[in-house]
């Protein structure tokens, strides 16, 4: 975990994506299934993600997709965040517009505490329910959301520490709103194709003279995969 201005000095968490990519650079196949193309390695790397952060955020296709959240289970994880005095569970923050999710899905009934980041109107439809635990209803922009207040928000509500678990339309969001600190890719062996599959940052993309550009913090082989750590270079802090 690479800190520097403390975020209550930055005004936003900071902000870790990581996410699983086929060797072809897609997150998930031409049907957005669910990925679940990670090894049990993986999905240890990932629960371990979340067992440093305070929040995971994640995009409304995305809970649509697998209908769940990763609860972590570690029992040296939970014993490290007891022994840290922090609660057992991060918060799993949905980010949607719309809001509209079945309430049937079964991340509702998951044991983790969840909020929503949305627009009033998709507030609006959550209001008088018990689903999630808070609401955060803000502005909406042509681009999504405020940002940079839905970002004090969770600052201000305790979340410091932020890992962003896809997909690739909402890292796009805050990639290009200059949120992103760093990024864990798992390279998997396995091939989707698919012009129309999700890629780990989706949005309009950048002209390459544009693009944003990483450092390369570690790289490590493991088994059949490769998991990549990279550093963003943000135009602030
Ligand atoms: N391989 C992996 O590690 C991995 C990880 C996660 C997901 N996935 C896969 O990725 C796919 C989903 O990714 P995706 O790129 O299609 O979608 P996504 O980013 O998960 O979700 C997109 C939705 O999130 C909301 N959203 C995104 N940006 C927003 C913004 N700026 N402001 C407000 N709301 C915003 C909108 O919800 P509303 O439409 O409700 O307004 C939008 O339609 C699934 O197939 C999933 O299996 C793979």
């Amino acid at each position: 975990m690479i800190l520097g201005k403390k975020p209550e000095q930055r005004g936003r968490p900071h902000i870790t994506v990581v996410l699983a990519m086929s060797l072809d650079g897609k997150i998930a196949d031409v049907r957005r299934s669910p990925a679940r193309f990670g090894s049990p390695r993986d999905k240890a790397h990932l629960e371990a993600r979340f067992a440093e952060a305070d929040g995971v955020l994640f995009g409304a296709a995305t809970l649509r997709a697998y209908g769940t959240t990763l609860p972590l289970t570690h029992p040296n994880l939970l014993q490290q965040r007891q022994d840290e005095g922090r609660s057992p569970q991060p918060v799993h923050i949905v980010c949607s517009r719309t809001a509209e999710f079945d309430p049937d899905l079964r991340f509702f009934r998951q044991p983790v505490p969840r909020w929503l980041l949305t627009t009033p109107t998709g507030g609006d439809r959550w209001q008088s329910r018990t689903e999630f635990d808070r609401i955060f209803a803000l502005p909406a922009t042509p681009t999504g959301l405020d940002w940079r207040q839905a970002l004090a928000d969770l600052t201000q509500a305790g979340i410091r520490r932020l890992v962003l678990a896809g997909g690739g339309e909402l890292v796009a969001a805050l990639v290009a709103a200059d949120a992103v600190d760093e990024l864990w890719l798992t390279v998997c062996p396995l091939l989707l194709g698919g012009r129309d599959a999700p890629t780990p940052v989706g949005g309009d993309g950048w002209l390459e003279a544009a693009a944003p550009r990483l450092e390369l913090l570690s790289a490590e082989a493991i088994a059949q995969e490769v998991f990549l750590h990279y550093r963003l270079h943000r135009a602030a802090d």
